[in-house]
This record gives C-alpha cells, sequence and structure tokens, in this order.
C-alpha cells in the first residue's frame, strides 16, 4: 500500500480485524461478496445522501467491481490494514463502517461510517463506533481511536459527541477526501483509551 497525502503509513496491526462484532442491537461483518449486490442496492438507493463520501462519486460500479473491491478489502484485512464492516439489523443490512489504519500514528486507528437514510436517528452508527471503538482496543498498540468529518456534518459530529469523542483540531481536508458536497475543513476527534467505558453495553441494554 502506498503512502496517502495523511502521511506514512503505521506498520500493519498485531493481527487481523475480526470478521464479526456482535452488539445488542446490530452485528458488523466484514463485507462478503455473497452479499455485493446487497451492498450495491443499498448505496444506489443512497447515493444523495452519501455524496459527501469520496466513494460515492465513483459509483455506479459493475457487480464484478464490487466483488473485486469487497476480495480486495478481505485481502486488506488479513494484512492487518483496514476492516471494511455492514452493518446488519437482523438480516439487513443497513449501512456500512469500518476500522481503517491510515493515520501516521502508529497506536491509533479511524473509524468510518454511513447508515441507510431510512434507519438514520436511531442510533445504530452511535452503537457501531462504540463496537469499533471497544474491538480497536482489543489491540494493545492502539491507544487512540479516531472520527473525522466535514465541519458542516453536524449528524456526523452529533455521532462523535454521543460516543465521547473529544475534538482536538480542525485541519484542511486531504485532496483524497474531498467531494464536491464537502466544505474542505474537518474536525479531527478522538477517543483515548483510559476515557473509553467500557460499561457502554449497560446503558444502550
Ligand atoms: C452521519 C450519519 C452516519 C449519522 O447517522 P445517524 O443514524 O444519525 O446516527 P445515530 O442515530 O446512531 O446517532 C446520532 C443520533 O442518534 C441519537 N441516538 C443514540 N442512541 C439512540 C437510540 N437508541 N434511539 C434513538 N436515537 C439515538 C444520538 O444521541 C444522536 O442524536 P442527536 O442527533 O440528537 O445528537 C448519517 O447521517 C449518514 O450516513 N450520513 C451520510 C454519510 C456521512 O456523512 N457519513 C459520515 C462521514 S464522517
Amino acid at each position: 500500500m502506498s503512502e496517502g497525502p495523511r502521511g506514512q503509513l503505521p506498520p500493519p496491526l498485531s493481527q487481523p480485524l475480526p470478521r464479526i462484532i456482535e452488539g445488542p442491537r446490530v452485528t458488523l461483518r466484514s463485507h462478503d461478496v455473497g452479499a455485493a449486490s446487497t451492498l450495491g442496492d443499498l448505496v444506489m438507493s443512497n447515493l444523495d445522501h452519501l455524496s459527501i463520501l469520496p466513494f460515492a462519486e465513483r459509483e455506479p460500479l459493475t457487480l464484478d467491481e464490487r466483488r473485486a473491491m469487497i476480495e480486495e478489502w478481505e485481502l486488506t484485512r488479513l494484512a492487518g490494514r483496514d476492516c471494511v464492516y455492514g452493518i446488519w439489523r437482523d438480516d439487513q443490512l443497513i449501512g456500512s463502517c469500518g476500522l481503517h489504519r491510515r493515520l501516521p500514528d502508529p497506536a491509533a486507528l479511524e473509524i468510518g461510517y454511513w447508515i441507510d437514510v431510512a434507519h438514520e436517528g436511531q442510533g445504530f452508527v452511535r452503537e457501531s463506533v462504540l463496537l469499533l471503538t471497544e474491538t480497536a482496543f482489543t489491540f494493545e498498540e492502539i491507544d487512540v481511536a479516531v472520527i473525522c468529518f466535514d465541519v458542516q456534518n453536524d449528524r456526523s459530529r452529533a455521532v462523535a459527541t454521543s460516543c465521547g469523542f473529544q475534538t482536538v483540531r480542525t485541519v484542511e481536508m486531504a485532496q483524497e477526501f474531498r467531494t464536491s458536497a464537502a466544505s474542505g475543513r474537518e474536525d479531527v476527534t478522538e477517543m483515548r483509551r483510559a476515557a473509553f467505558d467500557v460499561a457502554w453495553r449497560d446503558e444502550t441494554g
């Protein structure tokens, strides 16, 4: 993997990220080629809603392209880098999220997410972020989970805030993350290992 504009990539994780993460209301499953068309349908029915995200500008993908992308994601997961998860509510795919080893800090993992517009505002992304943060801290080498979002993305800020992430700086957005719908500046928020509420599941019941 090449070096990105955010700087030198850190070393791989000590082991691959897990394929499945079970939560109280949602299950995160690393995307599977068998569900490529399901993912494609969800992306296509949410394209306007996702216009702030760079990948939306590369849509529509063909089914073969989406399968190839998912296969590439699995190789990346096995290499101890990113993992991109489907957010499943019972047997329905309702969104996508991930843990990404793309910040220069070797103690950091970045979290990304989106959800089907019909499932917004019900706390499913909040739960997914808490699951991803908890998973990040099962790796001894990780001390901080990071969420970055466009300064105008109030819904994304609400997710980070409600999970207890703290804003640490506002920066120019790297070129690869800019879209025509983006402002060009992003807030960087962090959750340190020591500040993470390991009993969060008790609150969500
Ligand atoms: C940003 C985005 C993922 C937020 O999704 P969401 O469904 O609003 O997120 P959640 O519902 O999990 O959490 C946010 C809100 O739900 C509330 N919430 C938490 N648990 C809840 C529950 N059990 N029931 C109802 N609401 C709940 C949170 O407190 C928060 O509320 P607030 O907006 O009043 O502060 C979504 O708008 C999206 O996909 N946007 C397009 C893509 C995008 O911008 N991705 C992020 C890029 S950085």
